[in-house]
């Protein structure tokens, strides 16, 4: 396995904006952003009556059961490399549900997380420019930790830790661990480049050698994890492709 990042700690020893009730923890973030809030300020709700998922998709929730976070952050990255972000984020959750539950996570592309081929968590990765050129990203995650049954449209298809493990968590505890191993992912990814993130998703991942239907509808096999993130699949027409998931426009500030 590819080594924990080193960490420094200052995301978890600075407190979550804490929220009871939000239409979106990302809304929030931005706006705090937009103020001028300090990279990896997280903001952090209870429930959300407009939680949003990748490509446009409903996020639900139940109150109180769930971790439903998103984190400010500044990337020096140009923007070509922002996309990796959303990568190194899966990588680092699954370190964190290894660590903090000893169950074997899965990564599926992009970053979903799965145990036992059901997803416990996702990511969301929306971008903003600022008027000064610079980027400024909301990483949202949501993450099922106490729910004991999920709505009979998710429950093939969601759990969370207390269902795999019969047991409650600490989620001030979990986000502890998580926000410790994103900043450390995070600020290795801004030392060392791609290379070490690539390394742990590909050990991490359960997409490698498997058939993906990705977003733009292309068929095959995923063969690899390209050195900028990109996946690569051989199509069922025969060739290679690259699919980059990109990050979710915000728009501009
Ligand atoms: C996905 O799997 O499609 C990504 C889900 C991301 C959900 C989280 S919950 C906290 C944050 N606020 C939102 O509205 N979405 C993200």
């Amino acid at each position: 396995m590819t080594q924990a990042a080193p960490v420094r700690g200052e995301w978890a020893s600075r407190a979550a904006v804490r929220i009871d009730e939000v239409d979106s923890t990302q809304n929030v973030a931005r706006a705090l952003a937009d103020a001028g809030a300090p990279e990896g300020t997280v903001v952090w709700a209870e429930h959300q009556t407009g939680g949003r998922g990748r490509l446009g998709r409903p996020w639900t929730d139940e109150p109180g059961a769930a971790l439903l976070i998103s984190i400010i952050l500044r990337p020096a990255a140009a923007f070509p490399r922002l996309p990796q972000i959303s990568l190194l984020a899966g990588a680092a959750v699954a370190e964190a549900v290894r660590e903090e539950s000893g169950l074997p996570v899965a990564l599926d592309w992009p970053n979903d997380l799965l145990l036992h081929g059901r997803k416990v968590a996702g990511i969301l990765a929306e971008s903003f420019t600022s008027r000064d050129g610079s980027a400024t990203v909301i990483l949202g995650i949501g993450f099922n930790v106490n729910q004991t049954r999920f709505p009979d449209d998710l429950a093939a298809r969601a759990t969370s830790l207390a269902l795999e493990t019969g047991r409650q968590f600490d989620r001030e505890k979990l986000l502890k661990t998580l926000l410790l191993r994103l900043e450390g992912w995070y600020h290795r990814w801004g030392a060392e480049g791609f290379a070490p993130v690539r390394e742990a998703w590909r050990q991490g991942s359960r997409t490698l050698g498997r058939r993906v239907t990705v977003e733009e509808g292309i068929r095959g096999i995923a063969v690899d994890l390209a050195e900028d993130g990109a996946l690569i699949v051989q199509t069922d027409s025969g060739g290679t492709v690259r699919v980059l998931a990109g990050l979710a426009q915000g728009g501009d500030t």
